[in-house]
């Protein structure tokens, strides 16, 4: 069982969405004793964001492509080397301003590559893209202050996290999309913790049945 762990979030101690993707692990771990797991913190380290050179450098035939265009994507060369050998991708983040936190952006941005993640050919119709990696399940960890942006829920249609991340997944080569999350950190009260108790026990269920 090989774990690629993207985390988001900027800050590590008191992280709530960290603790989410721990409580995970943990149970993963227990199920799969010889779990490797690769670590990408992008919430601390975040990658360098995309340039129109950079752009021109991905869509260059890599044969055709300059050293200094070969330099330019040797990052994003890395983090999709880390996603392909993985089977579970393991991504824990907050809610920054009703959608996913900038560093994860630059991530997606990065490995969400033409020819190295998905490839695009008209004669495929209204859906010309397509992904090359399959076989993986993507499990979310989330955390927010606010609440209730669920279908029917007092903030229907403003969140754009959970959504945002499930669109991309198939890029990632995620078949299997699962999401634990806690709200109502900026509350602090009774909701907060019975959301908190929640997640951890969902997130150590689900570990223990991958
Ligand atoms: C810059 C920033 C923006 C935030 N924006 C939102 C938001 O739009 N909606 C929300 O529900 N919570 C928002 N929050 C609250 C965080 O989602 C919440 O504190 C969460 O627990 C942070 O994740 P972490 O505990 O893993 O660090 C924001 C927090 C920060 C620091």
């Amino acid at each position: 069982m090989h774990v690629l762990r993207v985390d988001a979030s900027v800050r590590k101690p008191g992280s709530l969405s960290r603790k989410i993707g721990d409580a995970f692990l943990q149970a993963l771990g227990e199920t799969h004793p010889a779990m490797t797991v690769t670590e990408r913190d992008v919430g601390l380290n975040p990658p360098p964001l995309i340039t129109s050179d950079w752009v021109a450098a991905a869509f260059t035939p890599k044969a055709q492509r300059s050293a200094a265009q070969s330099q330019l994507l040797a990052q994003s060369d890395q983090a999709i080397a880390e996603l392909r050998q993985e089977e579970i991708i393991l991504i824990t983040a907050p809610m920054y301003n009703y959608g996913m936190p900038a560093g994860l952006k630059a991530w997606v941005d990065s490995v969400v590559r033409k020819d190295e993640t998905f490839t695009f050919d008209l004669a495929r119709g209204d859906f010309p893209l397509q992904p090359v990696l399959s076989g993986k399940t993507l499990v979310l960890a989330t955390a927010c202050g606010e609440f209730g942006f669920e279908p029917g829920g007092v903030r229907d249609g403003q969140g754009h996290l959970t959504g945002h991340v499930k669109a991309v997944s198939g890029y990632l080569g995620a078949d299997r999309f699962e999401h634990v999350g806690v709200e109502y950190q900026e509350f602090a009260d009774d909701r907060f913790e019975a959301s908190m108790q929640a997640a951890l026990e969902r997130a150590n269920a689900l570990g223990g049945r991958l």
